[in-house]
């Protein structure tokens, strides 16, 4: 079975690439590395003793989308392709719209045109807004989104189910992934983020090699039992399998499903800080500072229904993310770099 991986160079589509050719599939990879490095993709046949392909190129390019699966014939498709930086959205709004729901939309006709009906959308625990009450479930209010790329998230799911209203015959996997971290455990492939980073895991690791002086902690005043936020991170290779579990159900003819990613344990920054703390075996210097606008206090999810439909369960906890994390960046403290 052939699956089309766009994006599959960046941090979690190259996860999810190790994950497919460990399960059989045959991969394409199709990637403009706007914000990834093509070595990404020989350390995943490094690591998995297989071959892939990988087609440079970008979901909005129409001729070259069609010229793609003209010489291929796809059984699903899997798109990472997408930017996500949080901050960048607010400053350019239009390109990030253009990006993420232009990219899925020529993706979706031109699947149409070749008459292949499966889909996997990387979606984000971001589509429930700040929640009434959590755990969230699949089933809880989502909107009330805080910046554009996660208003790209809850538009493009929104153009999924009118979609598969109008043409029953696609099947669509919206994955609610909640926070990603660590890497893969030969630390050979990881996140290799741009500048400074914006999430927490990497910016601790840069800490850990001297990259960054401390990290700032963005409040310890909300109402959590350490005063820091709450949040449910899962481990990337967790999160890879669970695409597998996903296109294992779509091949059942599901129409549309959604599952929300993540271990179901909500941990505090603090938590976070520890679990790298004891990897590194050293404490780490931080500060604490302001809140971060548009911060949620607190997000993580029930598992009930990705355990029940689809057989997925996280099996690593925050010390082996921290641990694998700690790993990729001491061995790759440029990244893919050198
Ligand atoms: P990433 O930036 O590492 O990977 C995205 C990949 O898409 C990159 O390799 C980039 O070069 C490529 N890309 C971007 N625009 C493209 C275009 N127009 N044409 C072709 N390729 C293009 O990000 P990631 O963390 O691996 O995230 C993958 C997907 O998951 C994204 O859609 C992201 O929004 C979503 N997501 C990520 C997180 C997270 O915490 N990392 C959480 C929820 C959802
Ligand atoms: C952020 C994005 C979200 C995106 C998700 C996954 C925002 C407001 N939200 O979520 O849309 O889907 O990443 O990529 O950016 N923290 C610090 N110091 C730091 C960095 C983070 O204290 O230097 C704290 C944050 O306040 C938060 C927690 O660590 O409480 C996790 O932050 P982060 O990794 O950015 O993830 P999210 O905020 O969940």
């Amino acid at each position: 079975m052939k699956i089309l991986v766009t994006g599959g160079a960046g941090y979690i589509g190259s996860h999810t690439c190790v994950e497919l050719l460990n399960n059989g599939f045959e991969v394409v990879v199709y990637d403009n590395l706007s914000n990834s490095k093509e070595e990404a993709l020989t350390r995943v046949k490094k690591i998995t003793g297989k071959d892939l392909i990988f087609v440079k190129g970008d979901v909005l390019d129409v001729k070259a989308l069609d010229k793609l699966f003209n010489e291929h014939k796809f059984d699903c498709v899997i798109n990472f392709a997408g930017l996500k930086a949080v901050g960048e959205s607010v400053k350019k709004p239009l390109e990030y719209y253009h990006n993420n729901i232009t990219g899925a939309i020529n993706l979706l006709e031109v699947m149409k045109k070749y008459e292949c009906y499966n889909f996997i959308f990387s979606s984000s625990a971001t589509v429930y807004g700040d929640p009434e009450v959590v755990p969230v479930d699949e089933n809880s209010k989502i909107g009330g989104t805080t910046n554009p790329y996660g208003t790209t998230k809850l538009f493009i799911e929104q153009i999924l189910k009118d979609l598969h209203y109008a043409e029953p015959k696609f099947n669509i996997a919206i994955l609610r992934y909640f926070n990603p971290i660590g890497a893969h455990p030969t630390g050979l492939i990881g996140e290799d983020p741009n500048g400074i980073p914006n999430n927490l895991a990497p910016y601790i690791t840069q800490v850990m090699i001297g990259k960054r002086e401390k990290l700032t902690i963005f409040g310890n005043d909300y109402e959590t039992p350490d005063g820091t936020c709450i949040r449910d991170y899962i481990h990337v290779c967790d999160l890879a399998y669970g695409h597998v579990c996903a296109l294992r159900k779509l091949l059942e003819n599901p129409g549309l499903v959604i599952y929300n990613l993540g271990t179901g344990t909500g941990s505090s920054v603090f938590d976070v800080l520890h679990a790298f703390e004891k990897a590194y075996g050293k404490e780490i210097p931080y500060v604490i500072g302001n809140r971060r606008a548009g911060d949620i206090a607190v997000n993580f999810t029930k598992v009930d229904k990705a355990l029940n439909e689809i057989n997925f369960k996280a099996k690593y906890d925050i010390n082996d993310m921290a641990r694998d994390q700690w790993n990729w960046q001491a061995k790759n403290q440029n990244g893919y770099e050198n």
